[in-house]
């Protein structure tokens, strides 16, 4: 009897101390964005055995083993946030956004039906255990959230050929230049630029994942170092050389927003009941956002892997930002731990952290710095006509300063489309390919 008490009174005791425990630190907004999960190439190689035709729904196309891993994906949400988002689907609870590729919407069915699998009276059809909820997504020319590297940024296109001309990365063409001739000739490509061989390693893997044979120049010493420069090629858009500004100029637009939400969430406000962002997206946009972070491991970001952002209340009325990867459905989510801050990082130091790597103006940063590709004087610099705050009612001159200001931008507009018409042919189609299709996948 006695004992029967002090065993009762031990348990309640071990459930008050857990009961304390729960309430020390309460999570009050999640956000995940993740990549669409496994599919089938987006083009084929010059000396591709297999066409467009082989894959049942041609290119780009979330695969069923695809569906498979975005359908785990939403169960594994189920479980990690039971008890904090209903059980039963709530509108106010959840936003899910997506870009407007297939793949990617499908991705973000496919994780919501493991995520509320609906009971009791959500069935809407007997034995039915899925129900419709909605996935918001902006036509692919509107996207400037969930779709990088965006193009709309000359600033970023300089700081791309710059990178081009950096150490690291002469260096490590330098390194790999057999093995980048090999591929070539194989694959059928005339340059040598990164995306081809980017492109090669992602047909080859989707291909090999599919259990299809694979020419025998592709060996798995050639499949490990396809990976090397495919992962090389993915860094060097968001990082490498000067991070920072990319950051400013690329990701900091969804950094940014992510980083407004917490804080938002922060202010306690009884009318906000939105518990989950979830945004279904590419593996340069989690590379990009964790580069913009620097906790970026390096590697493509896996199919359906996942970037988790959690905000807690502490148990002192302070808030703190927990983020996660989870690249693995087979182990626990990662810590990830932001540089300069624990891994329960305050919410103020996240935003002052984080900070530097979002732009408050990108629309100004964007405009190209550097002077005229061919040489000219910088437009800024005119040393023919007096600024205007010397002498502003000297119209005539102020007009023709307009004149030539108007044909200098003309020009650095030709020779900025030159350029690109230039880079274009060389590179052919694949560089078209390169932003939308190889640079987002
Ligand atoms: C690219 O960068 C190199 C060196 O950094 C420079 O000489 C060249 O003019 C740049 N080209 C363009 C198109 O900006
Ligand atoms: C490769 O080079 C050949 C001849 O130099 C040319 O005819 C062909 O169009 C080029 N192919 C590509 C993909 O650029
Ligand atoms: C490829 O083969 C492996 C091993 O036999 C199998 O587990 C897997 O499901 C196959 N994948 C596809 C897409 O058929
Ligand atoms: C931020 O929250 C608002 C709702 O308050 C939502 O519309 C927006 O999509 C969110 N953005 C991100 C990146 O989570
Ligand atoms: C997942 O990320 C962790 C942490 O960056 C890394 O150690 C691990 O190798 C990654 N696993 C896979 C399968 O990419
Ligand atoms: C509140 O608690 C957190 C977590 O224990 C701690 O890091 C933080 O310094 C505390 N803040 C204040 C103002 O006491």
């Amino acid at each position: 009897m006695r004992i029967f008490h002090i065993t009762a009174l031990f348990v309640l005791t071990a459930v008050c101390v857990c009961g304390q425990a729960a309430e020390k630190r309460k999570l009050v907004y999640v956000t995940v964005l993740f990549r669409h999960g496994d599919r089938t190439p987006v083009f084929v190689y010059p000396t591709d055995p297999y066409k467009e035709e082989d894959w049942l729904q041609g290119f780009g196309q979330l695969s069923q083993e695809g569906m498979r891993q975005q359908y785990e994906l939403g169960q594994f949400l189920r479980k990690r946030y039971a008890g904090y988002l209903s059980k039963f689907y709530n509108r106010n609870e959840v936003l899910v956004l997506s870009t407007d590729y297939d793949r990617t919407l499908m991705s973000a069915q496919a994780s919501l039906a493991g995520l509320y699998p609906p009971s009791g009276w959500q069935v809407f059809m007997k034995g039915l255990r899925w129900q419709p909820i909605p996935v918001h997504a902006l036509p692919k020319s509107q996207e400037k959230l969930l779709l990088y590297p965006l193009k709309d940024c000359p600033r970023y296109h300089e700081l791309m050929n710059e990178t081009h001309h950096t150490e690291e990365f002469l260096s490590f063409t330098a390194t790999h230049k057999n093995f980048i001739d090999l591929v070539r000739n194989k694959a059928g490509f005339n340059t040598t630029d990164l995306n081809y061989v980017w492109g090669v390693q992602d047909t080859l893997l989707c291909q090999s994942l599919h259990n299809m044979s694979l020419p025998a120049w592709v060996t798995p010493d050639v499949m490990e170092k396809l990976n090397t420069v495919k992962d090389f090629a993915l860094e060097i858009l968001f990082g490498v050389h000067k991070r920072q500004e990319k950051s400013r100029l690329q990701t900091g637009i969804l950094l940014g927003e992510i980083v407004k939400n917490l804080s938002k969430m922060a202010v306690p406000e009884p009318s906000q009941k939105l518990k989950m962002m979830m945004l279904s997206s590419h593996d340069t946009t989690l590379a990009a956002i964790q580069i913009s972070m620097n906790v970026f491991n390096g590697k493509q970001p896996p199919y359906s892997s996942c970037q988790i952002f959690e905000l807690y209340r502490e148990a002192n009325g302070s808030y703190s930002v927990s983020i996660f990867y989870r690249n693995d459905s087979t182990v626990e989510p990662y810590p990830q731990q932001l540089p300069g801050c624990s891994v329960n990082c305050p919410l103020d130091d996240f935003v002052k952290l984080t900070k530097p790597f979002i732009s408050d103006d990108r629309d100004k940063e964007c405009q190209a710095a550097s002077k005229d590709t061919d040489g000219h004087e910088p437009l800024t610099h005119k040393p023919d006509c007096p600024p205007s705050s010397v002498n502003p009612d000297h119209q005539s001159c102020r007009v023709i300063c307009l004149q030539k200001d108007q044909i200098r931008s003309q020009r650095k507009r030709d020779l900025r489309n030159q350029e690109v018409r230039k880079t274009k042919s060389v590179n052919s189609f694949l560089r078209d390919l390169q932003p939308l299709h190889l640079g987002m996948q």
